[in-house]
């Protein structure tokens, strides 16, 4: 970075002056050095009215320009100028023809943006910004041309060639190389281009649509993994089922391809009908995934399927409104698996992933509205709040419009907008046209930050049997937003009776700072059970009595709120043992002195939930989780890592302890003769007997380490075994020396897989983890070029080790600030998403905040530091 980034802001958004209507692209793929030759079909953009001028700007980066020719006359150098940001020229008039030559080298190509390598392939990455690292283009959503795309390329290392739409010719050329023309009839955004070549196993199946059309569906990847595809391929069958059933969306081409590299920057990607995939999203077999990774192929398989109308058919204006696709992506995507699995299990889940990433992104100095007003590096906008909490706002008009109205909006968004790139206010505008109804109050949702913090008074009239409701609400100010609006959402409750029944269960709408809600007709003195189903994104203030918490976890109608009565129980009690350990010096058993009480009334509540048979499976196992060491560290200001880490870890083993008989017969009663299989109740049922797996062992008696010890040499899938070696993970037991040993034999040669025995060290509790981080660095199989790998072995420690990463001695930040330095050189976009965990520091004491910032600080001195890692570095140090 030569100079310091500009802010690019939203309200600065212009027209493009020039359009291009069609693309021709002709690819030379050679490793070090790739000839791009680029025809554009370029007109002044209408919008704009014509004669608005002659200068027309395409953006480029990193690349050799070879020439450029205008209506077949090639430019003399004198004719244009080029410069970091791209290529300027004067029109030859309203319509011409730019024709553009480039060279890259995806082979040096370590940012992964762009066309690059992964193992032999040849594959792209455009989104957001990266299609300008292949030619100069106007690459900005708002242009939508239709391509036709030619590759050369060895025939012998790349027998596949691929890219979007449909293949129209194919043949051989001299000197052992062929080529391949595909044409996209859909008129698309640079971003959504792709190009795939190289020597892959292809596996294939078809899906017939709802208007009785053959779809082939084809997944490649590297040979050898042809038998671990089928749960990718099955989950995009029943994708493209779902969104038929429930959106009416069909598929529009008459192929579909998902190719799975293992060099990714993110999940994946929802190029037109080329979807690409980090390998780990694609690629299961039982004995090499868990229910978890099988889990998360099905949502991203259906989240990047889904994009093909909410992102591609309609797309978005500017980088701007990312959430006018992503929001919307996600929340059909957590709607597919919440028909395909059990719903409440799948609404603790997304709940669970927002609480942990984005509200504290939203509380922190990184927050940001989910239509951010401004941005350095949009490569830093694919974010919790973008996508977790844009999904929420989606989930909110749901709930509010129901799931006709909601239909309704969405059948009109669709019919109005195919084939344009438009905004949130678009998106919002269809929803209440189609209802006839105002959201400009809940459309505020889009532009403020910060999580609103409810409170609730409750007051019961016996004589007029009436049920008063009180609620308030309030946001805290956020970086730039110093004042914030009430804001309109929706308040799902129940109001339980003695016997545990509903006497009401409604949804009321909350539009003012403080509202009151009256109910008649009810009979006794009711329990609340307050915003179920986590109707709306927001913190509750209020604090219910442990014997109405109790009182939910055993009855509640609603089974989210079940599960959160019991969270908000267990936060309450090891919020005050961690006061009381801190006040007693560090001692773990004083902290519970004055709880016994509670602790009891607790645990007496989780073997209640842990024995009834009537409750999921997968229900039960959330249940018994106890939230976690992010979680509570949130909670508590300045948050102390050692006594948050100290306090669970005493409270999951005297729960072990307690109900050692009923974890042991859980876990004995859950043992399956059958053969592996995917499924939500199976894997229910394993992560019942995990959760009683843990449990036991954190009991602290030897004799359950020895059960995970043989249960990870019986175990016939990747769960169990799992399951086994992480409890093993944290014991000085010689099980685990064996068990890990095991594993890196077993998959050395196994990326994705190998890829968990990394993790797992870099979250041990054991004292030796940093050590044992360093030296694993030098692993054989870890690169810092491989993103997958720094997270798995970098990202897991700062995310997931937070008491280690929080050392007193500082450092884990040392270590984790040398990492991003040298990380940032080969690929900035993964340095700056694993930048946040730094800029907590104002959570934490004076002492761990100045270490935090001061490498913050060393960050910001590296020379040529990237824009990416600049703009998280320094909004972080702030
Ligand atoms: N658009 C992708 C998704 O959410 C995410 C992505 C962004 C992937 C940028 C790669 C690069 O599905
Ligand atoms: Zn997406």
């Amino acid at each position: 970075m030569s100079e310091q980034p500009q802010e690019i802001r939203r309200e600065d958004y212009k027209e493009p002056d020039f359009i291009v209507e069609k693309v021709e692209l002709v690819f030379d793929l050679d490793r070090d050095v790739t000839n791009v030759k680029s025809r554009l079909f370029m007109a002044a953009n209408p919008v704009r009215g014509t004669g608005k001028g002659d200068k027309v700007f395409l953006h480029g980066e990193d690349m050799k320009l070879l020439s450029v020719t205008l209506n077949e006359t090639r430019l003399a150098s004198s004719d244009f100028t080029v410069d970091q940001e791209g290529l300027r020229f004067k029109a030859p008039g309203q319509n011409f023809i730019a024709e553009l030559e480039t060279q890259i080298s995806p082979a040096n190509n370590t940012r992964l943006e762009g066309l690059y390598v992964s193992q032999s392939a040849f594959c792209t990455q455009c989104e957001a910004e990266g299609f300008r690292r292949i030619t100069y283009f106007p690459d900005r959503p708002d242009v939508m041309a239709t391509y036709k795309v030619t590759i050369n390329a060895n025939k012998e290392s790349c027998p596949v060639l691929l890219s979007n739409g449909n293949l129209i010719d194919s043949g051989d050329l001299d000197d052992g190389r062929h080529f391949a023309v595909w044409e996209d009839p859909f008129p698309k955004p640079s971003y959504l281009f792709a190009l795939v070549a190289g020597d892959l196993a292809c596996v294939e199946d078809s899906f017939k649509t709802m208007s009785g059309r053959d779809v082939a569906l084809r997944i490649f990847v590297e040979h050898g993994n042809e038998d671990r595809c089928d749960y990718a391929m099955d989950s995009l069958k029943r994708s493209m089922k779902w969104d038929e059933e429930v959106y009416g969306l069909e598929y529009d081409l008459d192929l579909f391809n998902i190719v799975a590299v293992s060099d990714f920057n993110m999940g994946a990607m929802e190029n037109k009908s080329l979807n690409v995939f980090n390998a780990k999203f694609v690629l299961a077999r039982p004995d090499t995934a868990t229910d978890g990774d099988y889990e998360r192929i099905e949502s991203i398989v259906a989240h990047e399927y889904f994009h093909n109308w909410s992102g591609n058919r309609v797309t978005c204006r500017d980088w701007f409104q990312l959430s006018l696709k992503e929001g919307l992506t996600v929340f059909r995507d957590q709607e597919f698996s919440a028909d395909q699995r059990s719903r409440p299990v799948q609404r603790i889940k997304d709940v669970n992933a927002l609480r942990a990433a984005q509200f504290p992104e939203d509380a922190g100095p990184l927050a940001h509205p989910v239509r951010p007003d401004s941005y350095m590096e949009i490569n830093n906008f694919y974010t919790a709040t973008v996508y977790e909490k844009g999904a929420e706002l989606i989930r909110m008009m749901h709930t509010l419009l129901g799931p006709d109205g909601y239909r309704k909006g969405i059948d009109l968004y669709f019919d109005r907008h195919d084939g344009q790139a438009v905004t949130c206010d678009d998106f919002a505008k269809a929803m209440e046209d189609a209802n006839g109804i105002d959201f400009s109050q809940l459309k505020l949702w889009y532009s403020q930050a910060g999580t609103p913090k409810l409170s609730w008074q409750g007051d019961y009239d016996a004589d007029a049997k009436q049920y008063r409701l009180t609620i308030s609400q309030k946001t805290d100010p956020t970086p730039g937003q110093p004042d914030k609006q009430p804001l309109h959402m929706p308040i799902s409750i129940g109001l339980l009776g003695a016997d545990g029944s509903d006497l009401v269960a409604k949804t009321v709408e909350l539009t003012e700072a403080s509202q009151e809600f009256i109910f008649d007709g009810v009979t006794e003195a009711p329990v609340l059970s307050f915003n179920r189903g986590f109707s709306a994104p927001v913190n509750i203030t209020t604090d219910q009595p442990d014997d109405e918490l109790v009182f939910l976890m055993g009855n509640d109608s609603d089974a989210f709120n079940r599960w959160e009565a019991g969270q908000k129980y267990a936060t309450r009690l090891m919020l005050s043992a961690i006061a009381a350990y801190e006040a007693n010096g560090g001692d773990v058993e004083a902290a519970f002195a004055d709880e016994q009480a509670r602790v009891d009334a607790f645990i007496a509540a989780m073997r209640a939930t842990l024995t009834n048979d009537d409750l999921d499976k997968a229900f039960r196992a959330d249940a018994l989780v106890l939230p976690g060491e992010a979680f509570l560290s949130e909670q508590r200001k300045p948050a102390n890592p050692e006594a948050i880490y100290q306090v669970r870890t005493a409270l999951r083993k005297r729960i072990g302890q307690a109900l050692s008989d009923d974890f042991a017969n859980t876990y004995h009663q859950n043992a399956s003769n059958a053969a592996f299989t995917p499924d939500a109740t199976s894997a229910g049922q394993r992560a019942l007997r995990a959760t009683a797996l843990a449990y036991l062992v954190a009991s602290g008696e030897d004799e359950f380490a020895d059960v995970a010890v043989a249960q990870y040499g019986t175990a016939d899938n990747m769960t169990d075994q799992m399951a086994a070696l992480s409890v093993l993970n944290n014991l000085d037991h010689p099980g685990r020396e064996t068990a890990l040993a095991d594993f890196e034999e077993r998959f050395a040669n196994d990326g994705v897989v190998l890829d968990k025995w990394f993790s797992l060290q870099a979250m041990s509790s054991r004292d030796d983890t940093l050590a044992r981080i360093k030296d694993l660095m030098s692993h054989p199989a870890f690169t810092m070029r491989n993103p997958n790998k720094v997270r798995a072995l970098i990202g897991a420690f700062a995310m997931g080790n937070p008491r280690h990463f929080h050392a007193k001695d500082g450092s884990g930040y040392a270590f984790y600030a040398d990492r991003l330095i040298e990380l940032d050189d080969i690929n900035p976009q993964v340095a700056a998403r694993l930048c946040a965990p730094l800029g907590k520091w104002a959570k934490y004491d004076a002492d761990r905040a100045d270490k935090m910032k001061a490498e913050l600080n060393r960050i910001l001195a590296k020379p040529e530091i990237s824009r990416d890692l600049y703009e998280i570095a320094s909004k972080s140090a702030a």
